[in-house]
């Protein structure tokens, strides 16, 4: 049972109505229920005799912090945590979109005019790219910050937001965005006073003299831009120091062993969230915690951490909830739904970085077996906890595979991800795939891919080459891709563009402050032309739209489809089929089986009866409508086809 759950406990014994009038009240509930672990935390991190005082100043902030929520989103609060509305991330009502703000509708204001395209393809929760002022030239897609309030002017004003969060809370939607809570800009004001020669800022960061600490640091710490920022330093002359940049050479990393930075950080977050944030994007929290002789990602420390920013927004905003941004080892991202005691304290949502990468080998590979490897050897996650399922992001493909799952597979670990890398990024004739590498290390051949769904999935060459079959194949793995993040358990997030299966942009090239990063090629301007002629068109954008647009609405119909950790896989003995059952508190199921192959595949009709589907009336396909034919007792699924089987 998490901290959530032990208040609605508390409430329900309480018998009195939760109503706004008692926010004050429950907030000291909270606070006093939540302090003592809160306190645990705190110290484990910065011990009392280190960090006189500290502490007591974080108790004294939690107050006034929490004067400062707007009273519309401290009733919110309320709803969401002893009212009905409580799972609200989990239900299958919910579905995503992340997009650029610039890049989809300019501005804001242009984002609010378009409320009606998400609500006519069924999203209502959006994720929007950091909208916070940054470095002129290069600010990695606005994930170097210069502020963590101030909204970008190009973007809109702070009136903008509120607005636009306004009108999304009136209609039912949900708002992500990014707490970019490992790095500042080089640009920053804590930057700005450190290179002044301010030590109270030099502090927030980690800065040396000389290259004696940062190359003991190196021995240990794996680059994450090798091609683009080698190492994890860079000199300041101004500063005349050395100062940790894990990502880029203008992201300087911050140094949360300082208690200061947390009480900071946990200030500005809050002033954040008041925007009418619901869900908050916590990015890179792996590398949150630094430790000479480790690689200074997933440490322990990094995990009490963010359950100390988990457990204050407890108390403060308790219907705010956390997305972990970890994109680390199958193994280690259930660790940041909270291990132990803190098991459920921690992110309420993460990434399912490991479903998107292994959809993409199963493409590949046109095989499932690494799928089900590796889907099996992840723990389960706990019952408060969801996933964001995804088919492509604004980052690139990594290729983070277990390697001792694939060399059980019979293969060479590092040969199949020269396969991968070859089959998505044009290296291999016979491949649909139009990719691009992204920081290919020569040195050790490891490398990522970049690319939009639709040019990865073969559509652009379809296209180019006037090849039909290449087309309705690229066409039906679109739909098979997203079908399976649309009912896998956990919020689906449609990247921006892919709902009309926008290709690749390779715009990027000619600017100067991009064309290094070739996740630009996936992070297209929204085609608004083509969206206008979609009713009368039938082209592959309509027909990708409007298929889609069924199978979010199918979902929406199915309950099942919540999560409810209740998500069976099924070997059905085929390579080339992913089979996996939903199942209610009842009787209810679905049954959904893919093909990942290019030829019709077939499964054991009679397996399928053994599991309580197409008993009485056969079978039938929620997503055609239509019924099944059997052959000879086999089932059959056309190429990249996928079936939702109601349970009968
Ligand atoms: C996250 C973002 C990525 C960014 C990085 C550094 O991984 O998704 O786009 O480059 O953090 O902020």
């Amino acid at each position: 049972m998490n901290q959530t759950a032990i208040h609605r406990l508390l409430a329900e014994y309480e018998k009195k109505e939760i109503t706004p009038a008692r926010s004050e009240e429950l907030f000291q509930l909270r606070l006093a229920a939540n302090l003592s672990i809160i306190k645990h935390l705190f110290s484990s991190l910065y011990p009392e005799n280190e960090h006189p005082g500290m502490f007591d100043k974080l108790v004294n902030r939690l107050p006034l912090l929490f004067s400062k929520r707007p009273k519309e989103l401290r009733a919110l609060d309320l709803e969401r945590t002893y009212g009905r509305n409580d799972h609200w991330y989990q239900s299958e009502q919910l579905v995503g979109m992340q997009l650029y703000v610039d890049h989809f509708s300019d501005n804001l204001p242009g984002l609010i005019s378009r409320l009606p395209y998400f609500e006519e393809l069924g999203v209502n929760f959006l994720h929007l790219m950091p909208l916070t002022t940054r470095p002129a030239g290069e600010n990695d897609g606005g994930y170097a910050v210069n502020s963590y309030t101030e909204i970008d002017k190009r973007l809109g004003s702070k009136k903008d937001l509120l607005l636009l969060t306004k009108e999304m809370r009136k209609r039912g939607m949900y708002l992500m965005l990014d707490f970019v809570v490992n790095h500042t800009s080089d640009e920053f004001s804590w930057a700005q006073k450190a290179k002044q020669g301010d030590s109270r800022y030099r502090d927030y960061y980690y800065t040396y003299p000389d290259r004696e600490i940062p190359d003991q640091f190196e021995r240990s710490m794996p680059e994450v831009f090798p091609e683009t920022s080698p190492g994890n330093f860079t000199y300041n002359p101004e500063m005349q120091r050395w100062v940790m940049t894990v990502f880029n050479k203008y992201q300087w990393d911050l140094n949360y062993a300082n208690p200061e930075v947390f009480i900071e950080m946990i200030s500005i977050l809050l002033e954040k969230i008041n925007y009418g944030v619901d869900v908050v994007r916590f990015d890179a929290l792996a590398f949150l915690w630094k430790k000479l002789g480790t690689s200074s990602q997933n440490l322990p420390e990094a995990h009490m951490l963010i359950s100390l920013f988990r457990l204050c927004m407890q108390v403060l905003a308790p219907g705010v909830i956390i997305l972990a941004e970890a994109i680390v080892a199958p193994k280690d991202i259930t660790k940041y739904f909270g291990n132990g005691i803190l098991e459920g304290n921690e992110c309420d949502v993460a990434y399912n970085a490991s479903l998107m990468a292994l959809l993409w080998n199963s493409v590949a590979t046109k095989k499932t077996n690494l799928l089900y490897k590796s889907l099996r050897s992840v723990p389960e996650k706990p019952a408060s906890a969801t996933w964001i399922n995804y088919v492509r992001c604004h980052d690139d493909i990594g290729l983070g595979y277990d390697d001792q799952l694939i060399e059980e597979l019979g293969w060479n670990a590092q040969s199949h991800r020269r396969f991968l890398l070859e089959y998505y990024c044009q290296r291999l004739h016979w491949s649909p795939a139009k990719g691009m590498m992204f920081m290919y290390n020569p040195k050790n051949g490891d490398g990522r891919i970049t690319g939009s769904t639709a040019s990865l999935l073969g559509l652009e060459k379809a296209l180019e080459r006037g090849d039909e079959e290449m087309k309705a194949h690229a066409i039906a793995k679109i739909l098979l891709l997203h079908g399976i993040i649309l009912s896998f358990g956990g919020i689906p997030m449609i990247y921006a563009g892919d709902e009309i299966g926008t290709l690749n942009d390779y715009s990027f090239l000619q600017m100067p402050d991009k064309k290094e990063d070739t996740r630009w090629l996936n992070r297209p301007r929204q085609n608004w032309e083509t969206i206008a002629e979609l009713g009368d068109s039938k082209n592959e954008t309509a027909e990708i739209f409007y298929r889609l647009k069924h199978l979010i609405s199918l979902r929406k119909e199915l309950p099942v489809l919540a999560d409810r950790n209740n998500l069976q896989l099924h070997n059905t003995g085929n390579p080339h089929i992913l089979a996996y059952e939903r199942t209610g508190p009842g009787e209810d199921g679905v049954l959904v089986i893919c093909n990942f192959d290019e030829a019709e595949q077939v499964i054991d009709a009679g397996w399928v009866q053994s599991l309580g589907y197409g008993q009485d009336s056969g079978f039938k396909d929620l997503i055609s409508s239509s019924r099944v034919k059997l052959s000879s007792g086999l089932l059959p699924l056309p190429a990249y086809g996928q079936f939702w089987i109601l349970k009968d």
